[in-house]
């Protein structure tokens, strides 16, 4: 009988898709035709009244196998009874969840990278097959955040999204997380710590849930979304949970300021492209950039202006990324975490000094309705007092152009990434030696074998060589805790952590797999990396010894099925952010 009332004025606006799903009247000639759509959905609880509310998805990125997203469902569950009351209809899917944390250095993490495809292809799946009206798209770890930001820019959908939040950092002192526990191992290894000390370390570098604390990827992409205007402006700094193991109550705010969001985008039809602008883009690296945030934002930063159909390249990223000063001091490559950031008023206070000084385009749309500036109305222009998180543009922790590079040379022609987070290399030569794995070079560092000055160069480690470039975080580490850190330099075509530090150069293009200069590369050929003229070169090879090697050269192939073996037929090149897709 509810069928024949008139639904709540003011809802039914919101209806713009998913009356193609269950009709959009009783009487309308769809509604008949819709019946049996109805007759299933009232098996999932829906009600008489529900047909006329706008469908919203959830997209939920939850399994129990990483903290990251452990408390995912907890988060889906309080959106959902917040859509409700806001007079919407939750539809819950889930999503695959990659950790790279605990993949990282084993076979599954070459399916890290492709998870963040595959997590948008199943968003997309999930939200384009119910034709639902606005969509809420969950991350807590590097690819799911990505992955869940890309289908909402991918069909302009009507959107947001919201970070799980970072974990709390561990231990007796508060100063654990993962990377404490990878950087224990080259440091067991070296025998400067006791088989004791590394069991502390494996005990108590994760205290709950919550991404990887740092500015890692995890939280350089969160912090990127609220950049972008595609989520609600703390959400990026607040921590996942308490010690004692539930959501935090800033996460649950978090929640219900999410759904609040999207339905003010469904009331005034504001879309995501219409909030991630070119504009948009460059201020989401301007912010990456001054946080300190992972090489892995350059990969998904052209992902993500790829979905939105902004033209954008690395070398914009490169250009854009030069004007900024670093800013905060965060791990890996100095001593704070997410939740220290929260602590002085979270990411909206370094957005604010930003804007302040000219760094930021104020006037782009955002998420809350309102504009970027808007949402900062009520931050002070300068930093809070006392505190050395975040560093004033006066005073930074960087000049402009010492945090992530581009460099290109006649050993990545396409160009390959840089992370220096500040530090005073101008230059590195070195021989080149050569490993084509991550577990080789690995082996390779824990035997001793590599020394001070070296090039270690890990190839066929590429997006579709790998097949999916894993991240060397097991390397770089390994480097680190064997204090060779600041003296090797690691040269690869698959990707950094953003937790690794060093002197890390990755995403080397053309990738070895498609006969890059780097799969030319011989042991003991010497490696030049120049900053100041942002080159990477080898250096003292005629052209006829290139010629005799290119002639000689033999593709490695290593083994693909299923997923990585389409993923290999798919993926572009790094520099094109690793995207899927067809080539014809
Ligand atoms: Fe998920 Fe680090 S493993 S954020
Ligand atoms: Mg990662």
């Amino acid at each position: 009988e509810g069928l024949s009332e008139t639904p709540a004025s003011g809802v039914t606006n919101h209806r713009v898709r998913s009356a193609a799903l269950v009709g959009s009247q009783p009487g309308a000639p769809d509604w008949i035709k819709r019946t049996a759509a109805r007759a299933m959905l009232r098996a999932v609880r829906f009600k008489d009244e529900d047909f006329f509310k706008p469908l919203i998805t959830v997209s939920c990125t939850y399994t129990n196998a990483t903290p990251c997203n452990d408390h995912m469902i907890e988060l889906a569950r309080i959106i959902a009874d917040r859509i409700e009351s806001r007079g919407g209809k939750p539809l819950l899917h889930g999503t695959p969840v990659v950790s790279d944390g605990e993949t990282m250095g084993t076979p599954g993490m070459r399916y890290s990278l492709v998870s963040r495809d595959l997590i948008a292809d199943c968003i997309e799946c999930q939200h384009e097959a119910y034709m639902a009206d606005g969509l809420i798209t969950l991350g807590g770890c590097d690819k799911t955040i990505p992955g869940a930001l890309m289908p909402l820019l991918r069909n302009d959908s009507i959107g947001v999204f919201l970070y799980g939040g970072s974990i709390l950092p561990g231990g007796p002192e508060k100063n654990l997380d993962v990377i404490s526990a990878f950087e224990a191992i080259g440091a067991r290894s070296a025998n400067r710590i006791t088989d004791e000390q590394l069991l502390e370390v494996e005990k108590h570098a994760c205290p709950g849930a919550g991404a990887c604390a740092g500015a890692f990827t995890a939280n350089t992409m969160a912090t990127i979304a609220v950049a972008l205007g595609l989520a609600v402006p703390y959400s990026a700094g607040h921590v996942a949970a308490t010690y004692e193991g539930s959501v935090s109550d800033n996460k649950k705010q978090d929640c219900v300021d999410t759904v609040d969001a999207l339905f003010t985008c469904l009331e005034r039809g504001i879309t995501a492209r219409q909030i991630a602008t070119r504009q948009a883009f460059e201020n989401a690296i301007v912010v990456a950039m001054a946080l300190g945030g992972s090489t892995n934002a350059v990969l998904h930063v052209l992902a993500l202006a790829h979905e939105a159909q902004i033209p954008l390249t690395i070398d914009d990223f490169h250009e854009i990324g030069s004007r900024v000063p670093l800013l905060g001091q965060f791990r890996p490559f100095s001593k704070y975490v997410m939740a220290d950031l929260d602590r002085i008023g979270g990411v909206p206070v370094l957005m604010k000094h930003l804007l302040a000084h000219g760094y930021l385009h104020g006037e782009c749309l955002t998420c809350t309705g309102k504009t970027l500036a808007e949402n900062l109305a009520h931050v002070p222009n300068d930093l809070p007092p006392n505190q050395d998180v975040i560093l004033p543009v006066t005073r930074p922790y960087a000049p402009p152009g010492r945090h992530i590079l581009v460099l290109k040379g006649n050993l990545a022609p396409e160009g390959a990434v840089i992370k220096l987070s500040g530090k005073e290399i101008r230059r590195h030569q070195g021989p080149a030696r050569v490993f084509d794995s991550e577990s080789s070079a690995l082996d390779a560092i824990l035997a001793g074998q590599i020394r001070k000055g070296d090039v270690l160069v890990i190839r066929y480690e590429g997006p579709a060589g790998g097949p999916g470039c894993p991240e060397m975080l097991s390397p770089s580490s390994a480097l680190v805790g064997q204090g060779l850190g600041s003296d090797v330099a690691l040269v690869t075509d698959g990707r950094f952590s953003g937790g690794s530090h060093g002197i890390m150069i990755g995403h080397v293009c053309p990738e070895a797999y498609v006969g890059g200069p780097i799969a030319l590369l011989q042991e003991g050929d010497q490696v030049v990396i120049d900053i100041d003229a942002r080159s990477i070169d080898v250096v003292g090879l005629t052209s006829t010894e290139w010629d005799r090697r290119r002639a000689s050269w033999k593709r490695i192939q290593k083994p693909a099925t299923g997923l990585l073996a389409k993923y290999r037929s798919l993926v572009q090149p790094a520099s094109r952010g690793a995207i899927t897709i067809c080539q014809t």
